[in-house]
């Protein structure tokens, strides 16, 4: 342990590794526009039943069809997004069609009203079941409703993030616990 340096609170939080960053569509109350958010702050809260949540802060156009809407998508985007997936981490929804910016395509969810993005590796529709304040976001937990998943699916094809960077997971695992 002597060999360890001390870190300040922000430090910490900061040198985590990576995790998937996900592209969240939402539709708005009237259904006029849709809105993709590029969320990093997103987490597996349950595996039976399986619950899973994104954190916004109240800054984000996002927040409030959050806010006004129970539905929304959480799509897997892959490497190859990587540019679509900092477009839509880097303008609004209260003045841009991030459909439209990006050319990525709305797919009308099967169980739900949010969009799902076609060009993403897994699109899983949710369902908010409840939503709380924890320091500067605000967590929304969902149950699946549905979910889609590409063919051949591969958890390298998937894109990390954490602190400003971007990165992808090892080609294999380095070891694998499931009998294959
Ligand atoms: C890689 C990346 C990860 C992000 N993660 C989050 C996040 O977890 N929560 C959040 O509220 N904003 C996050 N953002 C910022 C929002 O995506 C960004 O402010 C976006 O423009 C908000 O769009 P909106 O105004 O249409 O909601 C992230 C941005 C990037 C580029």
């Amino acid at each position: 342990m002597d060999d360890k340096v001390d870190l300040d609170h922000m430090g910490s939080v900061m040198s985590l590794p990576p995790a998937p960053v996900v592209l969240v569509g939402l539709a708005d109350n009237e259904g006029e526009r849709n809105n993709i958010i590029t969320v990093g702050m997103f987490n597996v809260f349950s595996v039976r039943p399986p619950i899973l949540g994104i954190a916004v802060t109240t800054a984000r156009h996002s927040y409030k069809l959050l806010e006004e809407n129970d539905e929304f998508t959480i799509n897997i985007p892959g490497k190859e997004l990587l540019e679509k997936v900092i477009a839509c981490g880097e303008s609004s929804g209260s003045n841009t069609d991030k459909f439209e910016l990006t050319g990525l395509t709305a797919v009308k969810g099967k169980r739900t009203k949010a969009p799902r993005i076609a060009e993403c590796l897994i699109n899983i529709e949710v369902l908010k079941t409840q939503s709380f304040e924890v320091g500067d976001h605000t967590w929304y937990l969902g149950e699946i409703k549905h979910t889609d998943i590409v063919e051949g699916y591969e958890r390298n094809q998937a894109l990390l993030y954490w602190d400003g960077e971007f990165w992808s997971a090892a080609d294999r695992p380095l070891k694998a616990l499931r009998p294959d």
